[in-house]
C-alpha cells in the first residue's frame, strides 16, 4: 500500500525558503511510503516538535551536534531534549531518565551507550534496557549500495528486520556450577508472529516481493523452530510475497558471495545484529546506515549498527552520513517529509557526487567538512527537492 501525502510547506521553511531563495515560493509535494508502527507525537508549540537527543558515548555526542547544526540550517521546526547517560554508573537512573524523556516526548535521536563488557553480569546494557522497556519491538535497516561508495558488491538494497526485544538478548545467565554458564534465548509466539508481520506488512508497503526468514531451526527446534513456524503462518496471509527460509550460517555465506539475492529478511535478535552488520559492512561500513527502531508507542532513531566508534571520537573524522540518515527517518516519522527529503537529498548528493568522503570510505575529508557539503548541498538544491 502506498500512502500518498500532498503537505504544504510549514511557517519556518517557508520562512527559510523565502529567505534564501526569494524568487521560489509554493507548497510541496511528497510521495511517501509509511512504514512504522507507532503513530508519531502531534505537533506541540505552532507545529514545533520535542524530540529526545540522548547524544551516548564515542563520536555519539559531536555525530548528534552535527544534527542540531544541521537541523537549525535547515529551520527544522524541532526541538531537542538532550538527556545525557552515563553508561559508567551503576546506578540505572540515568537510563530511566532517559527512558521517561522518550515516553514524554514519543521520540528520540540516540547515539550509542557503551556496554563494556568486563562489568559484572548484573550491568545491564542501557541500549537494551532501553529498547525493552520501551518496547521497541522492531529494528528496521535498509542497506544500499550508494554509486559514490566503492564496495566489492553492487545493486544491493535489503531491507533487514530485526526483532529487538527478546531471544538471546534477554540476558539470563547463571553459573550455578562454577565454569559452567547457562544462558536463556527466549523465542514467544507472541512476538515472533509480532515481527513476522511487521516484515510482511513493511515487505507489502514497500512493493517488496520476497520476505526471507533467518534461523538455526536445525539446531534450536524449539526456539527457532517455533520462530519459524510462526513466519509461515503469518506468511499464508500475503500470498502475493514469496516466503523462503534460509540457516543463518547459510545466510552470512550466500551474503558474502551473492547478496543481490535478498530482499527483506526477518530474524531473531542476535542473528538480526550480526546480519546487520555484515549488510552495512558490504554497502559500505557503520558510518553510512541509519538504523530504527519501532514500537507501538514510540520510536528511536540511531546508527545502525549501533557502534560508539571510541577510538576515533573527537578526531574530527567520523563519517556522520549514519546520523544524519537517522535524523532523516526521524523527520519522516513526524510527517516532516519535504524536511526529510531535502536532507536526505543533500546528504547523499555529497556521498555520491561530492565524493567528499571521510576516511573510512577511502576519502581525506573531516567530519566538518562533510556537514558543510551538505549545507551547501541543501542550498543548492533545497527548492528543487522540495518540488516548488
Ligand atoms: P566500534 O565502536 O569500535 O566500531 C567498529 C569500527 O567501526 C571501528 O573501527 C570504528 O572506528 C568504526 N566506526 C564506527 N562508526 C563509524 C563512523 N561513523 N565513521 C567511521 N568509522 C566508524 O564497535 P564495537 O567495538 O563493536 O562496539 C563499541 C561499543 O558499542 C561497545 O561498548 C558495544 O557494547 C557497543 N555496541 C552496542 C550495540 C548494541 O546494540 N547494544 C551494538 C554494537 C556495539
Amino acid at each position: 500500500m502506498t500512502a500518498r501525502c500532498v503537505r504544504s510547506v510549514s511557517g519556518s521553511l517557508q520562512l527559510l525558503l523565502r529567505n534564501r531563495w526569494p524568487k521560489v515560493y509554493g507548497a510541496a509535494t511528497c510521495s511517501q511510503k509509511h512504514t512504522y508502527t507507532s503513530i508519531p507525537p502531534p505537533a506541540q508549540y505552532g507545529g514545533r516538535h520535542t524530540v529526545t537527543l540522548i547524544p551516548g558515548d564515542g563520536i555519539g555526542p559531536e555525530l548528534a551536534n552535527h544534527v542540531r547544526e544541521l537541523f537549525r540550517f535547515c529551520c527544522v521546526p524541532v526541538d531537542f531534549e538532550v538527556v545525557n547517560v552515563d553508561s559508567t554508573m551503576a546506578s540505572e537512573d540515568d537510563i530511566n531518565n532517559a527512558i521517561m524523556a522518550i515516553r514524554r516526548n514519543g521520540v528520540a535521536l540516540k547515539g550509542n551507550l557503551e556496554t563494556n563488557h568486563n562489568l559484572p553480569p548484573s550491568y545491564k546494557s542501557r541500549n537494551n534496557l532501553l529498547r525493552t522497556t520501551l518496547d521497541l519491538y522492531a529494528n528496521v535497516m535498509h542497506c544500499q549500495s550508494l554509486p559514490g561508495v566503492r564496495t566489492r558488491h553492487r545493486n544491493i538494497d535489503i531491507m533487514i528486520i530485526r526483532e529487538n526485544t527478546e531471544g538471546e538478548y534477554s540476558s539470563l545467565e547463571h553459573e550455578n556450577v562454577p565454569g559452567v554458564v547457562e544462558c536463556l534465548k527466549i523465542i514467544t509466539r507472541t512476538k515472533s508472529l509480532r515481527i513476522a508481520d511487521y516484515a510482511f506488512r513493511t515487505a507489502r508497503e514497500k512493493g517488496r516481493t520476497r520476505v526471507t526468514a533467518v534461523h538455526k531451526a536445525n539446531i534450536m527446534k524449539l526456539g527457532d523452530g517455533l520462530f519459524l513456524e510462526c513466519c509461515k503462518e503469518v506468511a499464508s496471509g500475503y500470498p502475493e510475497i514469496t516466503f523462503d527460509s534460509m540457516i543463518v550460517d547459510n545466510t552470512t555465506m550466500q551474503l558474502v558471495s551473492r547478496p543481490q539475492q535478498f530482499d527483506v529478511m526477518v530474524m531473531p535478535n542476535l542473528y538480526g545484529n550480526v546480519v546487520s552488520n555484515v549488510c552495512a559492512g558490504l554497502v559500505g561500513g557503520p558510518g553510512l546506515v541509519p538504523g530504527a527502531n519501532y514500537g507501538e508507542d514510540y520510536a528511536v532513531f540511531e546508527t545502525g549498527t549501533r557502534n560508539t566508534g571510541k577510538s576515533i571520537a573527537n578526531t574530527n573524522t567520523a563519517n556522520p552520513t549514519a546520523m544524519l540518515l537517522a535524523s532523516c527517518l526521524l523527520l519522516d516519522h513526524l510527517k516532516l517529509h519535504a524536511y526529510a527529503n531535502m536532507i536526505r537529498r543533500a546528504i547523499l548528493s555529497t556521498v555520491t557526487e561530492t565524493r567528499l568522503h571521510t576516511a573510512d570510505l577511502g576519502g581525506q575529508g573531516s567530519t566538518s567538512e562533510v556537514v558543510q557539503s551538505i549545507m551547501k548541498a541543501v542550498e543548492s538544491t533545497g527548492p528543487r527537492t522540495l518540488s516548488l
